[in-house]
């Protein structure tokens, strides 16, 4: 049911949620995958501050996405960048089912994921300062303006996250809906943790890269405008 409470001051975590349950059963291999693999790669999204080192067993520089949906991008990112950890936020079971299944496949080692509302693992489980990079890939569009309070992308979740940010960290969103880019657009621009970086600038950025998702295909056959916002984190965490 429909959290009430859209007051703008609000912490964010009891403000209304960016998702909505979707339909969609757990395959029997999505289930036996939540139950035989999740041990190893799922960690819980309730509890004290996480200490990352410990739940990758190594240390390394690391990034966060959230809503990575079936996470097609996480296992790209993560075949592609091994000396490198990923920690993934998804609420769709399926998803993160459909996910361990394939990290398992692929051997990968350096992801692990939280199936809970990101709003409230950014705030309450996460380590100040522990992020390379924060990505957001297509979070839902929420197109409706009687909606517009659901999108994830808010002054109160950006503040969260620049304390989750280590100095010169790279925030990474993508959206093919205008109307959010630019609402995005605006919401950075009222942040003094955040600068925008010039196209050239992200190029160089290893961290920067993503592959194409499965979201931004169904977009791009709709004839959506995809666009990627890059910015760095400009002071320690806070
Ligand atoms: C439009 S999909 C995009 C998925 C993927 N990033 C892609 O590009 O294919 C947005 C995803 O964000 C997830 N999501 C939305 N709000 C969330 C939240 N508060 N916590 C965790 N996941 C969330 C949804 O479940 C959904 O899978």
């Amino acid at each position: 049911m429909m959290n009430q409470d859209p007051s703008p001051t609000a912490p964010f975590a009891r403000r209304v949620r960016s998702f909505v349950r979707r339909a969609g059963r757990l395959t029997p291999a999505q289930a036996r995958a939540l139950e035989i693999l999740g041990p190893g790669r799922l960690v819980p999204g309730i509890g004290e501050r996480l200490a990352l080192d410990a739940v990758f067993g190594r240390v390394a520089p690391r990034v966060l996405e959230i809503g990575f949906g079936d996470g097609e991008a996480l296992v790209a990112m993560a075949r592609r960048l091994p000396d490198v950890d990923f920690l993934g936020l998804e609420v769709h079971e399926p998803g993160v089912g459909h996910l361990l299944l394939r990290l398992e496949a692929e051997g990968l080692t350096n992801v692990r994921l939280i199936c809970h509302d990101a709003a409230e693992v950014i705030e309450r489980r996460l380590p100040l300062g522990a992020f390379a990079a924060i990505n957001i890939f297509f979070p839902d569009p929420w197109p409706k303006k009687r909606h517009h309070k659901r999108r994830l992308v808010q002054p109160p979740l950006i503040d969260t996250l620049a304390r989750l940010h280590c100095t010169g960290g790279l925030l990474h969103l993508a959206t093919d809906w205008v109307p959010y880019a630019e609402h995005m657009v605006e919401v950075l621009a009222t942040s003094p943790d955040y600068r925008v970086l010039a196209p050239g600038e992200a190029a160089a950025e290893p961290l920067a890269w993503r592959p194409e998702t499965k979201f931004e295909r169904r977009g791009l056959k709709l004839g959506h405008e995809v666009r990627d916002l890059f910015y760095r984190k400009i002071q320690g965490p806070t």
